[in-house]
């Protein structure tokens, strides 16, 4: 959805943006920053694929945010549908029953694969991650916790303990019970392979290895990103998630599909695990696209066997705004949206003939790209300094002078970009039309110029 009537940005509105960055400054205590070395860009307005910043520039989104508004910005369906839930009830608490949440649930469990049939919701999709660890743990009476590098299921203390990227160390005081495995990565392969099999079937060896030598009955759960987002964009190859599966179930093991950024259409499938065949997980993480993040919600789909765990004994958490109404008739309408437009075959017939047709051609006109990745509207731009190295362009973990020139270059041209480490994604809302889809594509064929010059083989 993109507007048709778009109006000239006014000095009023620059005038509130300019006064909501001094008040940030003095005020706003930011996430994962050094907060007097960050100058957060100010959005005044939001439509569609698009973002306007303090200046008044309008930015074509391709980074959703942070891979939420899967929906694009100021949807009118959503919109509407959170005002007339506003008009009718605000809150209620997590005890009474409520139409929105109730609708939302069965939405929910309906688009899931196999029978996870129940549906606990939560704020976001770190204290989905949580509480998902917490009935894993309860179910089988069992405390740790497998999960792979190059990771990331959220900010809380373990939920960032489960997690495999660099955010974790700081906040790991090594009382998670977390054990982290290498899940397939082809470019920079761990297991020396030089094919998809192969690394599908080392990947899997090893996983199975690390669960002997750790203790196979120690393990509650394991938790996997059903394709790794902020870490990568690494698509699994085929056979790995359902060799998870296999594993999971010989040795007595839950199997915690983090959706919260692949889910809910964004690889061009409502789930990303469907991409691996009949898998069924025993549980299933969600949060971003299941409302685009209109307003703040997460939750855990949960199988019927673990569920029947609770039936007769209490479950030993809970949440103020577990089911907000407002959340859950924002996902109600999200889901009706999605499902009227045709978002999910919009997304993955964008990956098919532009997406992956436009960023494998950019790899082989520039150096600089040492690969592209990536599936539906959830794509990876693995940028180097070296093709035959393969030296990122950013250590792992940090930035560099080189990516941040990049970053510049692309907001310059008018496109806002999602960047983590020495990589670019694409990974703009499912509805961005295709005319825009290949403009975001020609700005960073013009941006890959400058990559190319940062080159040094
Ligand atoms: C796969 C995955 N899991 C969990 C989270 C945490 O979600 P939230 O930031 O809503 O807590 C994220 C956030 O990016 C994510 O990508």
């Amino acid at each position: 959805m993109n507007t048709t009537t778009e109006s000239a940005v006014t000095e009023a509105e620059l005038a509130a943006g300019r006064r909501a960055y001094e008040l940030d400054r003095k005020h706003v205590f930011h996430s994962w920053s050094a907060q007097k070395q960050i100058k957060p860009m100010t959005v005044t307005r939001a439509e569609g694929s698009y973002v306007w910043d303090g200046e008044g520039r309008k930015l074509l989104d391709f980074s959703s945010q942070l891979v939420n508004t899967n929906i694009g910005h100021q949807h009118p369906k959503v919109v509407a549908a959170i005002q007339e839930q506003a008009g009718k009830l605000c809150t209620i608490a997590p005890q009474y029953v409520n139409d929105a949440r109730s609708e939302a649930a069965r939405l929910v469990s309906e688009l899931t694969p196999g029978n996870l049939d129940t549906v606990f919701f939560t704020n976001g999709g770190a204290d989905a991650v949580e509480h998902a660890v917490r009935m894993a743990r309860l179910h089988t009476g069992r405390y740790k916790v497998l999960s792979a590098y190059r990771s990331y299921h959220g900010g809380t203390a373990l939920a960032v303990n489960v997690t495999g990227d660099p955010r974790r160390i700081p906040n790991d005081y090594g009382t998670a019970g977390t054990v982290h495995f290498h899940a397939p990565f082809l470019y920079r392969s761990q297991f020396h392979a030089t094919t998809e099999e192969e690394e599908c079937r080392r990947a899997l060896d090893h996983l199975e290895q690390i669960i002997q030598l750790e203790g196979p009955s120690a393990f509650a759960a394991v938790v996997l990103e059903s394709i790794p987002g902020t870490a990568g964009i690494m698509v699994p190859p085929p056979g790995y998630l359902a060799g998870v599966r296999e594993l999971t179930r010989r040795y007595g093991i839950m199997f915690i599909a983090d959706e919260v950024m692949a889910g809910f259409g964004r690889s061009g499938k409502w789930f990303a695990v469907e991409h691996g065949g009949d898998v069924m997980p025993d549980l299933l993480t969600f949060a971003k696209g299941i409302n685009s993040g209109y307003v703040p919600l997460g939750g855990v789909a949960i199988s019927d066997e673990i569920a029947a765990t609770f039936a007769d004994r209490a479950y030993p958490g809970g949440l103020t705004y577990s089911g907000h109404p407002l959340a859950c008739a924002a996902a109600v309408a999200t889901i009706g949206a999605m499902r009227e437009e045709g978002m999910v075959e919009n997304a993955a017939r964008l990956g098919d003939t532009v997406f992956g047709p436009g960023l494998a051609d950019l790899a082989a006109k520039h150096p600089s790209v040492g690969e592209v990745r990536g599936t539906g509207a959830f794509w990876a731009v693995e940028l180097v300094k070296n093709p035959e190295t393969r030296e990122p362009l950013a250590p792992y973990g940090a930035s560099s002078p080189e990516m941040n020139t990049l970053i510049a270059a692309c907001k310059d041209r008018g496109l806002l970009p999602f960047a983590n480490f020495n990589r670019i994604h694409v990974v703009p809302p499912l509805n961005v039309t295709d005319d825009q889809a290949r403009t975001g594509l020609g700005i960073l064929d013009d941006v890959l110029g400058i990559a190319d010059s940062f080159v040094t083989a």
